[in-house]
């Protein structure tokens, strides 16, 4: 037996977040699936929340272990990466076959942004479609009270890994994610709009002068992850001259 389909609900960042629309959807499911990473999985936990708060069966496969061994070379970290991410097709693919029916896969925010849900439903090969969710560029955008560009003009998102050389590629009106440990030396003079686990336990928001808040960032995000024991941050960066 396979999947009869699958709905891929992006469901902000926690229950006060789904849609009407993902709701209903829910209420259609069969069951949710959702992998846990380690003991402590807080985006495990808000799924569970969401199943717990419409009353769908939550179905958790472990993620499967990754050879993450110091001095991979090059191949054979890809040889790694290829290998867990087969084997993580693999657990979803045991469950859909073994259940069948409709099954939920919950996205943290929304589907069209970092996450890697769309990719790995195509490959399963079942019907499926997609809600949207509340981002969490939005979430930060509706905390400071802000647009996330001046009127007219473009934002460009992008990831604390790219930040430099999209930079060099001339952005200056930047929403940055996937931020563990950003590294602003040289933006003193420009503006940020930070957040950190926004929507949930320890959310902070700092917003200024680089140069000025950049040591109350590094605070503030010491102290979300005390309370929460995670933390997950994003901002806008906004140059001089945007
Ligand atoms: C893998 S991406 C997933 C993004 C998600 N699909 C969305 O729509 O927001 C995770 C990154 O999004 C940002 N993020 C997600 N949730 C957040 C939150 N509650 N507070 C602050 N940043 C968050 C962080 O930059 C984090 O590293």
């Amino acid at each position: 037996m396979t999947a009869a389909r699958v709905r891929i609900l992006g469901f902000g960042m926690g229950p006060q977040h789904v849609t009407p629309e993902v709701a209903a959807a829910l209420g259609e499911c069969d069951y949710a699936i959702a992998v846990q990473k380690g003991d402590e999985d807080a985006l495990l936990e808000a799924r569970r929340a969401v199943c717990e708060a419409y009353g769908v069966e939550l179905v958790v496969v472990r993620d499967p272990e990754r050879d993450r061994s110091p001095g991979l070379d090059r191949s054979a970290y890809e040889g790694a990466v290829a290998d867990w991410y087969a084997a993580r097709l693999a657990a979803y693919r045991a469950v859909l076959d073994g259940r069948g029916g409709t099954c939920a896969f919950l996205v943290w925010g929304d589907p069209s942004l970092y996450d890697g849900t769309i990719r790995i439903v195509r490959e399963l090969d079942v019907p499926f479609d997609v809600l949207p969710g509340v981002s969490a560029p939005q979430v930060l955008a509706a905390r400071h009270r802000i647009v996330l560009h001046e009127v007219g003009q473009p934002v460009h998102v992008t990831t604390a890994r790219r930040l430099r050389a999209d930079v060099a590629a001339r952005q200056r009106n930047l929403v940055v994610m996937l931020t563990a440990g950003v590294d602003l030396e040289g933006f003193e003079d420009w503006t940020i709009w930070w957040g950190a686990n926004l929507g949930g336990v320890g959310e902070r928001l700092v917003s200024g002068r680089v140069g000025d808040v950049v040591g109350v960032i590094e605070d503030a995000r010491a102290a979300a992850k005390a309370e929460a024991g995670w933390v997950m941050d994003l901002f806008l960066l906004r140059g001089p001259e945007a």
